[in-house]
């Protein structure tokens, strides 16, 4: 297998992640405007031009791939997709494939997933009272998105819970969202809000560094440090009550970039070295210029990874409410 790439700052990137579209279901208030303009379906890359930048970056040395959005699963016929880059899995070229979903539509597709070689989810919930769910996604049927981690469980995918922590909204119920979690034998991660894009809402009074909220966290709860890593940015503690892992996600007030193994490809063909930066490469021109030849692609991968910044330049003052990166977390994939 090829040896992996290393950036500037020594660090290799081993994890890509792929927003197959910047499109959801849902418009959770922190994530999206209520009226958003989303791509026009011309400018998206077709799924058989994303699997073939996809297999670039596994010719370069990914061992890890992500599909995300906005919501991956409403991307018309995207199970093609999992299914062609699953095949590199028993082909020893790709470690793991997994996706980050709201999972309203993982009811229908959690057996395809698994057939596909999927074998875990990252699943988004903030809530567990069905009203606010409603309110935080401005439409989402909790429901539904419980009805589709029990078919998640029932298929055999391991399931982690991504939770935003969100002053005012949900501070009060993050043990019930462990306690939840844990109970039915998921993970969990706590996110700080990132100001990635406009939303409807003043975002200096939603964000709730998570040093506040483990500190609440641990009046309760005896939180063990975890050696657990999945090479994602989650610092995972084992809660001895429940038995069960708790993530922090602090981008905010601790940078975690110098560990940081990951690129994000969009579904427009422009590749972002960080979250949190506005640098980019395109590809999609290099792709359909070069459609019989990979070489311009590996050597487009090689040009922009040389360019990987050392780290986001979020607003660290909690205080400021200007929006650091103008983009969505749905167009970038998170
Ligand atoms: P695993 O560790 O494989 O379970 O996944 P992950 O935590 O990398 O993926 P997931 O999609 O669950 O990521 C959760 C959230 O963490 C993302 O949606 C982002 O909000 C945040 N996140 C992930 N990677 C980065 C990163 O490189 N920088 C920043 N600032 N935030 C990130
Ligand atoms: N800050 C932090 N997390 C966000 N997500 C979406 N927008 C933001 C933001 N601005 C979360 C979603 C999902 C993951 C992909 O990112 O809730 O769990
Ligand atoms: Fe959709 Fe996820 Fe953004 Fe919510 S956080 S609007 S589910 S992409």
């Amino acid at each position: 297998s090829p040896s992996p790439m290393i950036d500037p700052f020594g660090r290799s990137i081993t994890y890509l992640r792929v927003s197959v579209t910047d499109r959801c279901d849902f418009r959770c208030t922190y994530c999206m405007a209520e009226n958003m303009t989303f791509l026009p379906k011309r400018d998206l890359l077709t799924l058989e031009e994303l699997e073939r930048l996809c297999n670039a970056f596994i010719d370069k040395g990914v061992r890890k791939i992500r599909l995300t959005g906005g919501e991956p699963l409403v991307r018309k016929n995207v199970m093609q997709l999992f299914r062609a880059l699953g095949q590199r899995i028993p082909q020893g070229a790709l470690d793991e494939l997994t996706l980050t979903s709201n999972g309203s539509q993982l009811e229908r597709y959690a057996p395809e997933l698994f057939e596909a070689g999927v074998r875990r989810v990252n699943v988004s919930l903030d809530t567990l009272d069905p009203d606010k769910f409603r309110a935080i996604t401005r439409w989402g049927d909790f429901n539904k998105v419980m009805a589709g981690l029990e078919a998640a469980r029932k298929a055999g995918l391991k399931i982690k819970l991504n939770t935003v922590a969100l002053s005012g909204f949900n501070e009060h119920e993050i043990p019930e969202l462990m306690r939840f979690a844990h109970g039915e034998g998921m993970d969990i991660s706590l996110i700080e809000a990132m100001p990635l894009g406009e939303i409807d809402e003043d975002r200096s009074s939603q964000y709730l560094p998570l040093s506040k909220v483990r500190r609440d966290l641990e009046e309760r709860f005896t939180l063990k440090e975890s050696g657990h890593a999945t090479g994602g940015p989650s610092r995972y503690v084992n809660v001895e009550e429940t038995g069960g892992r708790l993530g922090f996600i602090t981008p905010l007030s601790h940078n975690f970039c110098a560990s940081c193994n990951r690129v994000r490809l969009t579904c427009t063909g422009t590749l972002f070295m960080c979250l949190g930066q506005d640098d980019k490469a395109d590809f999609r021109e290099c792709l359909r210029n070069n459609p019989d030849d990979d070489n311009a692609v590996h050597a487009a991968i090689d040009a922009a990874i040389a360019r990987k910044p050392k780290e986001h330049n979020f607003e660290l003052d909690e205080t400021k409410s200007r929006v650091a990166v103008a983009r969505h977390m749905s167009m970038t994939g998170g």
